[in-house]
């Protein structure tokens, strides 16, 4: 790829295969009205932007002759998966072993997250990150940087260069934190400033105000993050909340004022639309109550929840309340990358509730429902005329347990469920943004092992003394 910014394609491309949206949410609506299903279906994309989708037979009569025709049959053509909760700067967290997440935090991620103010290295997690999230057929994703300014710089550089729609912040953070991960009230709002003006509706980037979490801010800087978030009434927010027992109890010390943890956020403004607060785990009914009528989304983290220990995500009662839930990663306290892996692990913490996770809800969660969440359902998250034509192509057959068990699926339904369970990077045929594949199965697959190493040395890793894993 050059190092200029890619230009979006111009002309007309077909992409051809088995179409499946979501039109509206199917735990809210019928599955006729909600589940959009063409066996053998055209997208045609120009410029970039999805022009027309139906029917083969009646597609290729309108096509105009020359028209390139990208056939992906058998395969499932969707949207590209949306992830709104991820870290960039925690690629190299990722399965750090055996604390929850005070410790996690103190121990691997905020001496991880010391090294971002290297424009260098905030580069190579940008380019592993967005390499990584197109081998999955994720195409946008809400990312939190780190209080580095250059780290966000680094992120949206390499994200434009690659036509992506995605939705990034600085991490602003004044306390209980090593001192060079701190900002202060006034240095983190001037940075947010300046990030705002130079990135935020450039291209198909957007900036989100990002203040870490309650337990990483003082009342100074949250009421700077007020100021932002009044002076930026459009802009998505990211932040923490209710996720850990320790956390909530920090919180509650921290802020002797507070009714509750999500109190705090109220209290600057800070719960409105587009608002994304992870995991949302262990909120009480005033809280729900709160975040109902700030029309936030409470985001599912699933592998990250199992992984720090931290909780069961209690869909139900969260949705039941009248918020908007989304599904995400949360790399690296998530350990994969795959949006169908997330999705796999949100199905069995809803098992231990008693609840379901039907496959066409999950899709939908992962697609549409996340776009609704972040505010752009306009713009990506379906595929229909005007949206962008950011698609992922899906291999049901991809691996010998999948096709195993797809010789006994019948529906529609039952192949998204055996891709969602068994499903992971193996899968993604494709991935197409802005209707230029940035994803190929088979070149990925044909390159050798020498040029997919990044920079990593085919050394030991050291070896520790007494370690108890
Ligand atoms: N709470 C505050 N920061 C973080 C983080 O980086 N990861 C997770 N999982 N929770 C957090
Ligand atoms: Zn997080």
């Amino acid at each position: 790829m050059s190092s200029a910014a890619q230009k979006p394609p111009t002309g007309s491309a077909a992409i051809r295969g088995r179409l499946v949206w979501f039109d509206a949410d199917p735990a809210e609506a019928s599955e006729e009205d909600a589940v959009r299903f063409i066996e053998d279906g055209i997208v045609l994309v120009e410029d970039g932007v999805i022009r027309a989708v139906g029917e083969a037979p009646a597609m290729l009569r309108q096509l105009s002759p020359g028209t390139p025709v990208a056939d992906h049959r058998p395969h499932l053509v969707m949207p590209g998966f949306i992830d709104p909760h991820l870290h960039m700067p925690q690629t190299q967290v990722i399965a750090s072993y055996g604390t929850e997440l005070m410790e996690w935090l103190a121990k691997y991620t905020f001496p991880e997250e010391s090294r971002y103010g290297d424009p260098a290295v905030a580069e190579a997690a940008s380019r592993f990150l967005l390499d990584t999230l197109a081998a999955n057929g994720t195409t946008t994703a809400a990312v939190y940087c780190t209080s580095h300014p250059e780290s966000v710089s680094a992120f949206f550089t390499e994200a434009e260069r690659r036509n992506l729609r995605m939705v990034a912040g600085k991490v602003m953070m004044d306390r209980n934190a090593p001192e060079t991960l701190c900002d202060t009230p006034q240095g983190g709002y001037d940075q947010s400033k300046a990030l705002i003006a130079e990135w935020h509706g450039r291209g198909r980037l957007e900036y989100a105000i990002t203040p870490r979490f309650a337990p990483t801010s003082t009342e100074a800087q949250l009421e700077a993050t007020a100021a932002l978030a009044r002076e930026h009434p459009d802009l998505p927010i990211q932040t923490h909340l209710s996720e850990n027992h320790s956390e909530i109890a920090f919180v509650a010390e921290a802020f002797p004022w507070s009714k509750d943890y999500t109190d705090v956020y109220d209290r600057y403004g800070l719960v409105r639309p587009r608002a994304l607060f992870g995991h949302c785990i262990h909120l009480s009914a005033r809280e729900h109550e709160a975040l109902a009528a700030g029309g936030a989304t409470a985001v599912f983290c699933p592998t990250s929840n199992l992984f720090l220990g931290s909780g069961l995500f209690d869909r139900a009662t969260v949705r039941g309340a009248g918020i908007s839930v989304g599904i995400a990663t949360d790399i690296g306290g998530g350990t994969s990358y795959s949006m169908l892996t997330t999705a796999a692990e949100g199905y069995k913490v809803l098992a231990l509730l008693g609840q379901k996770l039907p496959a066409f809800e999950a899709f939908h969660m992962m697609t549409a429902g996340n776009a609704r969440a972040m505010g752009i359902a306009d713009r990506v998250g379906r595929i229909a005329p005007g949206l962008e034509a950011d698609l992922v192509v899906l291999d049901s057959r991809a691996t010998a347990p999948l096709r195993r068990r797809m010789e006994r699926v019948e529906t529609l339904a039952e192949e998204l469920f055996a891709l969602m369970v068994l499903g992971d990077e193996r899968t993604t045929v494709a991935t197409y943004a802005a209707g230029r594949r940035v994803y190929d199965r088979a070149s990925a697959t044909r390159r050798p092992l020498a040029a997919k190493a990044d920079s990593a040395p085919l050394t030991s890793p050291r070896q520790p003394g007494g370690a108890d894993q």
